[in-house]
């Protein structure tokens, strides 16, 4: 046994049936970034090292602990992508998108990496559909942005998670609000990696889950409570445009995110049923990102839906399958004249878009039914000698059991007529 090989620790894998449930799933997260116009990107999944350093920052553990970083051949640092903004950005500042029209809306899906210790949904290649609006400051981008991830799991079936939204001040604000809070928290009775957590970034030590920390952060400061006029005025039009749109969500003021870039509306979505790994998507604004990363000062907004949890928070809430079985039809050819007619009956139903598969080898009719039970078709369309003789074919409802025998020429239209109907 020691000669097989088994996929990387922590690398989630979907085969079938199972991984139409994936697909599914990415497509009902994308389709509401398709519907709002949002084009499609395709990003490289290794970029420069300082690429994700600059943009992330290099204080966060996705950076300093988690990057799976390599050099290349010619000398060069090469990090697996954590994360898809950072490209995003270098992509459109590469291709000059911010010259075209803003914002510029793009979507994508696909592998990330972070060496992380692996549980049940948190992996080391772990799957998102994000989208970034870049160029805008409008408020109404803000709400779109935050109810297309809330639409994508709704059209999952998701009902049970919650938005945790809030606003993380700008470069005006915000110096002056951490200065607030390291003096706050200089004043704890906190262990020394804490202070120095305090010292890097005050922000993160709200986040402390203990106890006993948690228990001297009461009446710690908040930003909610010192953002300036301009960041209360655009927090509170984004709240107005996510009412009207009928997205709710809770205030949580002390909402800390894993990434650096992230200024005034940042949000998370939680599902409680996940346990320690609730986090089903997150994202927010980034205004000071494109600069730092050599472009010009513009603005931006995303998200990344976690595709694995979003598949785990399905299987939480019990819900039905999103996707058909992949074959609905299974055609069973007896003998050499029939598996002559077969070929034009499987092509013929391809082309009208009946997903069908057939039998291989000659198993009998016996072995032949139990692999299209086997199949998950819908139907098994039996042809014999008396059928090719007869130009018909023998079609069996495999749900009900029900077999019916029809011309060759009405199969499409007998199986298409039932699927059309739902079931
Ligand atoms: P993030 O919160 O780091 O944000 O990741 C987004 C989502 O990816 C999480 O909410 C979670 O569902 C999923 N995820 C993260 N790490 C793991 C893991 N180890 N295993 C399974 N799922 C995971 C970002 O990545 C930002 N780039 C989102 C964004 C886009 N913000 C603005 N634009």
């Amino acid at each position: 046994m020691s000669n097989r090989f088994q996929a990387p620790k922590g690398v989630p894998e979907y085969v079938p049936p199972e991984s139409g449930e994936f697909l599914a799933v990415r497509q009902q997260l994308s389709r509401p970034a398709e519907l709002a116009g949002y084009g499609y990107i395709e990003l490289p999944v290794f970029e420069d090292t300082a690429l994700f350093a600059r943009g992330v920052g290099e204080s966060t553990d996705v950076v300093s602990k988690e990057m799976y970083t390599f050099e290349d051949r010619g000398g060069r640092s090469l990090s697996l992508r954590p994360e898809g903004t950072a490209g995003v950005m270098r992509s459109v500042i590469e291709h000059n998108l911010h010259r075209g029209q803003l914002p510029v809306k793009v979507y994508y899906a696909g592998p990330f990496f972070r060496a992380e210790r692996p549980q049940k949904g948190r992996y080391r290649q772990l799957q998102q559909v994000g989208v970034e609006a870049i160029g805008s400051d409008d408020p109404r981008i803000d709400a779109e942005v935050v109810a297309l991830a809330d639409q994508g799991f709704r059209a999952c079936g998701l009902t049970q998670y919650e938005l945790l939204m809030t606003s993380l001040g700008c470069a005006t604000c915000r110096p002056g609000y951490r200065q607030l809070l390291t003096a706050f928290l200089a004043e704890l009775d906190l262990d020394d990696a804490t202070q120095e957590r305090a010292r890097l970034n005050p922000l993160r030590v709200l986040d402390d889950k203990r106890p006993d920390v948690q228990a001297q952060l009461g009446a710690a400061p908040l930003m909610v409570d010192h953002l300036c006029a301009e960041c209360q005025e655009h927090y509170d039009r984004v709240r107005h445009y996510l009412g009207l749109m009928g997205v709710r969500w809770t205030e949580a003021p002390r909402l800390v995110r894993g990434l650096d870039y992230y200024t005034r509306t940042t949000f998370e979505f939680s599902h409680p049923l996940l346990g320690a790994q609730s986090g089903i998507g997150g994202g927010g604004r980034y205004d000071g990102l494109m600069e730092s990363l050599g472009g010009p000062a513009m603005s931006g907004i995303g998200f990344g839906l976690g595709t694995d949890r979003t598949l785990l928070a399905r299987e939480s809430e019990e819900l039905p399958p999103l996707a058909a079985p992949p074959v609905a039809a299974f055609v069973i050819a007896m003998g050499q004249a029939a598996e002559d007619l077969a070929v034009g009956v499987i092509d013929s139903l391809r082309a009208a878009s009946v997903p069908t598969t057939t039998a291989f080898g000659s198993r009998g009719l016996k072995g032949a039914m139990k692999a299209a039970d086997r199949s998950c078709a819908r139907w098994a369309v039996i042809i014999g000698e008396d059928e090719v003789a007869a130009g018909t074919a023998q079609l069996k409802d495999l749900k009900t059991g029900e077999q019916t025998t029809v011309p060759v020429s009405g199969l499409i239209s007998a199986i298409t007529i039932t699927q059309e109907g739902g079931n």
